[in-house]
């Protein structure tokens, strides 16, 4: 696996992989499980996988959420080889913001429910930079997880209102044995705190509660509830867990059992 942290050098392997297809994925680095099954579904899908690692300023409304973000490059980089990724590409904030993030995209619809609504400026970031690297690296496909599924439909959106020439493939969310979805933020909670987390995707897939009321349990288990929202059979909930933010979704199946 080769390590790109220059834009020149990229450019010049972009020529030399011409045709072949190239699969895409693009994340913050503190890779887990659920990051590797996107990357085996590229290598598996694709001639060329392309990884990214980017912790994004723009994308965090809080400077602190920021700082305190998990970073572990060196383990990030053997998770990768170990998956058969061909590139991990390092951009730095000065080449990928030559204006200085004075220019950005704004969607000014379904970014503003959910996460667009406690997290004020993030959409705008996320689907500037996602934009950003969807131009540099110019692939077939890129794989985003339904774990964070308003970002997913924003990315969709974003391709579908500009005409980018790259297939967005949406993958299923990856948990533990408990339920919790992985995230690099768990890394974050204590023992006690994970396994209380666990009744979060619980109480948003069981389909007897209304929203008002999972909101209800979460509260009474001590979480603090940002929101509980259901939107086309999907119900997607955030919390806090002590200092740490998590989010979810689950498809609500109406089916009779
Ligand atoms: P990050 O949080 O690192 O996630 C990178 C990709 O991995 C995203 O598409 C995310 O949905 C997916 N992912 C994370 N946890 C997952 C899980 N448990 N199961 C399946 N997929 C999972 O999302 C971002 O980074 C950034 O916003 C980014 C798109 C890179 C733009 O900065």
């Amino acid at each position: 696996m080769k390590i790109i942290d220059r834009f020149s050098e990229w450019f010049e392997l972009r020529k030399k992989i011409g045709a072949s297809t190239l699969g895409f994925v693009p994340t913050m680095g503190s890779l887990h499980e659920g990051h590797l099954q996107l990357l085996r579904q590229s290598v598996e899908e694709n001639d060329v996988t392309v990884l990214s690692v980017f912790v994004n300023p723009t994308q965090f409304n809080n400077l602190e959420d920021f700082q305190n973000y998990p970073k572990n490059l060196g383990k990030d980089v053997g998770l990768a080889r170990s998956v058969n990724a061909d590139y991990l590409f390092l951009p730095s904030y000065e080449e990928l913001y030559p204006d200085d993030y004075t220019y950005r995209i704004h969607e000014s619809s379904f970014s503003s429910i959910m996460e667009g609504a406690f997290r004020p400026g993030h959409f705008d970031g996320m689907l500037t930079v996602v934009m950003k690297l969807l131009m540099l690296v110019k692939a077939d496909r890129a794989y985003f997880g339904e774990k964070d599924y308003q970002q997913l439909q924003l990315v969709r959106g974003l391709v579908r209102a500009f005409f980018l020439d790259t297939e967005i493939i949406g993958c299923p969310t990856l948990r533990d044995a408990e339920g919790l979805a992985l995230s690099s933020r768990n890394s974050r909670l204590t023992a006690g705190e994970l396994i209380a987390a666990a009744a979060f995707p619980a109480l948003l897939a069981d389909v007897e509660l209304s929203d008002a009321v999972v909101r209800e349990r979460l509260e009474a288990l001590g979480f603090s509830v940002d929101y509980v929202e259901t939107h086309e059979d999907r119900r997607f909930g955030a919390i806090h867990v002590g200092d740490v933010r998590l989010i979810d979704n689950v498809f609500l199946s109406r089916e009779e059992s």
